[in-house]
């Protein structure tokens, strides 16, 4: 795992978005696994503002609300086109959300899967974190294994998310999101987390033992992966000091 830490949620979101428009750039065809959230807003600003071309990039998002329309202001689906894809040059039929409302869940779960495999696998795949360590919609306990199908948010997902729909009533308690095993098939992964309510996950995901406990903590199994975070969201490691001298020495050809 690469570690950068950044001073502010700005700058580690500026981290991110060079690390993505790399990726554009040297394969303007690449496959993209997208997250929602709070944390990827600036990414996609910043990725907006590169004025990037994304007519050959394919999207496969994380994951989705079940039983929520489409258009529904709190449904991923919104979320994408909102704070994304309306704003660049994506090709409609290239974009892929799991459907929150299929009438058969486990086939257009297993269709998702075929349909990342038939565009040759995702490239570099953006994650955020839950505060309980969750990554997609992957709740602690989640198979590491696990391929794209339902999960039932815990009580304190579904509390953490409240303040996106009002009250935690209005959360659904169910979702279809990628697996473990999906995302751990990504050929790279960024994750990216800010603030201090993300520090004990991230500590335990980057520092702690792998455990299905907190299923991020899986990605030290993964050979490319990169994590950016700010201060705060940075204070819960041991070794910061360690992982800041790393990055503030890459050799030349190593950095973004
Ligand atoms: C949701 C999403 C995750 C995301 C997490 C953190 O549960 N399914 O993909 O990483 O929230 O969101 P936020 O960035 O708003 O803290």
């Amino acid at each position: 795992m690469e570690i950068i830490i950044q001073a502010t949620p700005e700058a580690a979101a500026d981290v991110a978005a060079r690390i993505v428009a790399r990726q554009l750039r040297e394969k303007p065809a690449c496959v993209l696994g997208l997250a929602t959230g709070i944390t990827p807003l600036l990414l996609y600003q910043k990725l907006i503002a590169l004025h990037l071309d994304w007519s050959g990039v394919t999207t496969f998002n994380l994951d989705e609300y079940i039983g929520l329309p489409r258009g529904h202001p709190q449904s991923y689906h919104t979320f994408m086109w909102e704070n994304l894809f309306k704003h660049v040059n994506i090709v409609a039929e290239n974009v892929h959300i799991p459907d929150g409302n299929a009438q058969n869940i486990p086939e257009s779960c297993a269709t998702y899967e075929a349909r990342i495999h038939s565009a040759g696998g995702i490239d570099l795949q953006v994650l955020g974190i839950g505060t309980d360590g969750h990554i997609g919609f992957n709740e602690p306990t989640s198979s590491l294994a696990s391929r794209t199908r339902i999960k039932t948010l815990t009580p304190r997902t579904r509390q953490d998310n409240a303040r996106y729909f009002g009250s935690e009533e209005d959360v659904p308690h169910h979702v279809v999101t990628m697996g473990i095993g999906t995302i751990m098939e990504a050929k790279q992964n960024l994750l990216l987390a800010t603030g201090q309510h993300k520090a004990h996950a991230i500590a335990e995901a980057v520092e702690g033992p792998v455990t299905s406990m907190n299923p991020a903590s899986i990605l030290q199994l993964h050979p490319r992966v990169k994590v950016t975070l700010d201060e705060a969201a940075a204070s819960g490691l041991q070794r910061a000091e360690y992982y800041r001298w790393v990055y503030d020495h890459k050799p030349d050809w190593q950095a973004l």
